[in-house]
């Protein structure tokens, strides 16, 4: 269990400080993945860092597994930084090192017998798959494999806890969803409490039990997964949808972004919304998938009504929620209707 407590962290001094974390409250419940994302900048990596105390926090607490690491001195601190593991975005990994050499760093600086820390590094490597890259270099490794060794490095002295930063970032989508599965076989095998750090929409619908958005050097809204994508109101939730293009409009039709807002939404609803409203729903464009279980989604539709309370009513009977795009007036000519209107008053 992580509990951050009013954290902040100021860089600087006098006039030239920055306030990067800002009395930060924050929490992640034992064998939890939790998503931390937010913009470039917006303090996720000093936010990592504090909480495996590379950085110490300007004031507030760090409480892992009910102890205050904050008030630590350095001695404690070293004994407590083991149980946290951490993997970055590069790996970091020694390019004159093997990859069984690599993950047996943190043995090595603990003194660890050379037959233990064979037999440890033997088991981290089948963990992570790579038993027969043992004795292959970093840069005889791909960009996943590189990264399975990092989490096998960060897990050698048996942390219960794992942060991730930008760990898949730069990663093709086959190596992150290979790697985002281990993280969350590792978490079920070892009730690991995990911090993923990850500006990448995709990946959080893959890793996290529970999402919270860092702004500003504060988590401005947090929730768990399921129930942030089905909540239409939420600003993290529809920032969690997948962004695809969709297709325009006809004439006639207003167009509405749609999401799934309930657990139970049937799979027929497209039909259900038409026979509904006795008017026509074209489908422009839409992504759904499976989630902890859960279909989540969101639709963008063309719809041959103008009445918005009529279409929000039976949406809603169908466990949807929607908006009309308003920035689009594609209801009949409006464009001619406009520029006739700018004639007249012309004339
Ligand atoms: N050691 C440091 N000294 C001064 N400013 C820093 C330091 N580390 C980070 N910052 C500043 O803190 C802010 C947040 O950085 P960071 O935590 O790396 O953000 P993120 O990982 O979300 O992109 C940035 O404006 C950065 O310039
Ligand atoms: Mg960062």
């Amino acid at each position: 269990m992580i509990s951050l407590r009013h954290l902040t962290k100021t860089y600087g001094r006098g006039d030239a400080s920055v306030t990067v974390l800002d009395r930060l409250d924050f929490e992640v419940p034992t064998g939890r993945i939790a998503a931390v994302v937010g913009p470039s900048g917006a303090g996720k990596s000093t936010l990592a860092q504090c909480i495996n105390l590379l950085e110490r926090p300007t004031s507030g607490s760090v409480v892992v597994n009910g102890e205050d690491l904050s008030g630590l001195p350095e001695k404690r601190l070293r004994d407590a930084r083991r149980r946290i593991g951490t993997v970055f975005q590069s790996s970091s990994l020694l390019s004159r090192r093997t990859a069984a050499e690599n993950i047996a760093l943190p043995l090595d600086f603990l003194g660890v017998t050379p037959q233990e820390t064979r037999s440890r590094v033997g088991e981290l490597l089948e963990r992570v798959g790579l038993t027969d890259k043992a004795g292959h270099y970093p840069f005889q490794l791909s960009g996943g494999q590189a990264q399975r060794v990092g989490i096998a490095r960060a897990l050698a002295l048996r942390p219960s806890i794992l942060l991730a930063d930008e760990a898949t970032s730069g990663l093709d989508p086959d190596t992150t969803r290979s790697v985002v599965g281990l993280v969350r076989e590792l978490r079920d095998d070892l009730d690991l409490t995990v911090v993923f750090i990850t500006h990448e929409m995709d990946t959080v619908r893959q890793v996290a039990d529970t999402v919270a958005r860092l702004d500003h050097g504060r988590i401005v809204e947090q929730g768990s997964l399921v129930d942030l994508l089905t909540s239409h109101g939420s600003r993290l939730g529809r920032s969690l949808q997948p962004r695809r293009g969709h297709a325009g409009p006809e004439a006639g039709t207003r167009t509405w972004f749609v999401t799934y807002d309930s657990t139970t939404v049937p799979g027929d609803w497209i039909q259900r919304v038409t026979a509904d409203l006795g008017a026509s729903v074209h489908l422009l464009g839409a992504s759904v998938e499976t989630v902890h279980g859960v279909n989540t989604g969101s639709a963008t539709l063309g719809i041959g009504t103008e009445d918005d309370a009529r279409v929000v009513a039976a949406l809603a009977r169908c466990g949807l929620s929607g908006t009309p795009d308003h920035s689009a007036a594609t209801f009949g000519q409006t464009d001619e209707r406009i520029l006739a209107g700018a004639l007249e008053d012309a004339a």
